[in-house]
């Protein structure tokens, strides 16, 4: 493979693309769009969402400390695109969308009632890194949607039509599995 040199930069794709709702002192509920978004931790579940201080969300969840994290689907890819150039200092991105919003168990942010996943999160670190500051935040509570559950409990995250975002673009994410946990080792009965 022949490849070009690039100055050093976070070229990681494709990446997640989640909406995070949050919520100020006055109560005021706001949305924004988050691609710097990573698994830190399995117990305690941590996760770690990298925010720009300029953002209003930033102020929201500093505030607060909570937020939820809500898996979008492709049919709201156009909202996921707007909560990620519309500041809610200018729009109501809540009600421009469309999106319901639902209580959440643990915390007082509320999840939007159209994703199929949310995740109750409170934040434990805030550190300034330079242009975003990584906020390390513990998974209280799922939500996962009752038709991507099998009858085994089994949860089927590949039908809940989620997208990433890769340098620029949004996509679907692959429906079929091309590998399973650990399949490159497991033992193959040969006759
Ligand atoms: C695909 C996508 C991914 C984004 N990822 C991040 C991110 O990880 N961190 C961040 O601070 N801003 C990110 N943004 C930008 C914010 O979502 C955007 O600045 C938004 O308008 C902030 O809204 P607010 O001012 O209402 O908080 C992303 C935007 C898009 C479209």
């Amino acid at each position: 493979m022949s490849k070009k040199l690039f100055k050093g930069s976070s070229m990681l794709n494709p990446v997640p693309v989640v909406l995070i709702t949050c919520k100020n002192q006055e109560g005021k509920v706001n949305v924004f769009t988050v691609g710097w978004i990573g698994t830190a931790c399995t117990k305690p579940p941590l996760i770690t969402v990298s925010i720009r201080p300029s953002r209003l969300s930033y102020e929201y969840i500093k505030q607060n400390g909570e937020f939820v994290i809500n898996l979008p689907t492709k049919a709201q890819v156009r909202a996921v695109d707007y909560c990620g150039v519309k500041s809610g200092r200018t729009n109501d991105k809540i009600t421009e969308s469309g999106f319901l919003l639902e209580d959440s168990t643990q915390i007082s942010v509320p999840m939007i009632k159209q994703c199929p996943v949310a995740m109750e999160c409170r934040v434990k670190s805030i550190t300034p890194l330079g242009t975003h500051d990584l906020f390390l935040a513990e998974v209280l509570a799922v939500h996962v949607e009752n038709n991507l559950i099998d009858a085994k409990g089994k949860i089927h995250l590949e039908k809940a039509d989620l997208i990433s975002y890769s340098h620029g673009e949004y996509f679907p994410i692959e429906t079929k599995a091309i590998g399973t946990f650990g399949f490159s080792v497991k033992k193959t009965n040969k006759k």
